[in-house]
């Protein structure tokens, strides 16, 4: 175990920001922490990594206790802040080289090891900019550059997609993808669940301070009831339909949004074709019909009672 974390409790005063939150992430994986805004995210990484006073647990790293002295398991830790923190009197180039040195004394080395982060997030033609000329993306990419520098054995990321262009998303979450692939442990946090899906081997999904469940995409997918919806628009829909679809075999349940009827099934590999027999059979006509797999939102509607979209 890269990571672990046991009874994590951190209060802001009265607020109750982390209530005994527990966390395992193993080596190698890229380790998704999936939760609404205010669920305690940037807490919980500021604590493991000692940035932040806690109440009470236990946090290991690499097998050993984490404290706010533990040098040399910093140094092999990067960390990719929220809040972009870079300094604004420096250039890119010197930004990056500034983080590298904490790092790396070698001279020689921590030249190669800069124009490397730079190739990695490709800001070559940035290199002499200010961060107040960059855009929001690019600025984002400074931020992991300066976290990345030093080729670190663990990554934290919280965010880091957070108001940037779709370009520079899919770049970042590419990026990160090498990062793993080259052999880094990721700790990725977000509150978007098509990330935690394209992204991330398992997910932790996180709610008012607590971990509420994990697993991998399609574990937290099973754990739920409805395994799949089948969404309608009849043209002649009426109460005493609603009644005869009910009836049809696994139909857990039947939601109305916007004239659309929301079929939830629990089970079954017929239910599409099932479903378009009853419209024959009915003489029934529909503007619209298609299926859709669960995905982590209604993992996370089912488990917590609410959406996890904004
Ligand atoms: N410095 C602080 N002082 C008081 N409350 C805070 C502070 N930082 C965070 N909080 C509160 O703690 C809770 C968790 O916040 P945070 O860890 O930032 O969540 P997330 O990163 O998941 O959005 C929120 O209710 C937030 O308002
Ligand atoms: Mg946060």
């Amino acid at each position: 175990m890269v990571v672990k974390v046991e009874n994590l409790v951190k209060r802001y005063k009265e607020l109750i920001a982390l209530d005994h939150f527990n966390m395992e992430v193993r080596e190698g994986e890229i380790l998704g922490l999936l939760g609404p805004n205010g669920c305690g995210k940037t807490t919980a990484i500021n604590s493991i990594l000692s940035l932040l006073k806690f109440d009470k647990g236990q946090i290991t790293i690499f097998g050993e206790e984490m404290t706010p002295n533990s040098y040399h398991i910093k140094k092999e830790i990067g960390i990719v802040p929220q809040e972009v923190s870079v300094f604004q009197n420096l250039t890119v180039y010197e930004n990056i080289d500034y983080f590298c040195g904490l790092y790396i004394d070698d001279k020689k080395l921590r030249k190669e090891y800069v124009a490397q982060a730079i190739d990695f997030v490709d800001l070559n033609e940035f290199k002499k900019f200010f961060p107040k000329k960059l855009s929001g993306g690019l600025k984002r990419r400074l931020n992991i550059a300066c976290g990345i520098v030093h080729k670190p054995k663990l990554i934290f990321l919280d965010e880091p997609t957070v108001a940037v262009d779709a370009q520079s998303r899919n770049f970042i979450l590419e990026g990160i993808k090498k990062l793993n692939k080259s052999g880094s442990t990721i700790i990725y946090t977000t509150h978007y669940l098509e990330e935690a899906e394209v992204l991330c081997d398992r997910i932790i999904i996180m709610d008012r301070g607590k971990n509420i469940v994990s697993g991998t995409n399609e574990e937290l997918k099973s754990m739920i009831t409805t395994t799949e919806k089948i969404v309608v628009g009849f043209v002649d829909a009426n109460g005493e339909l609603l009644e005869k679809i009910k009836n049809i075999a696994h139909v857990l349940d039947i939601e109305l949004k916007d004239n659309d009827y929301i079929i939830k099934f629990e089970n079954g590999v017929n239910n599409l074709s099932n479903l378009i027999e009853f419209i024959k059979e009915n003489n029934l006509t529909y503007e619209k019909l298609y299926s859709r797999q669960p995905t982590l939102n209604d993992v996370f509607l089912e488990l917590t009672g609410k959406e996890l979209r904004d």
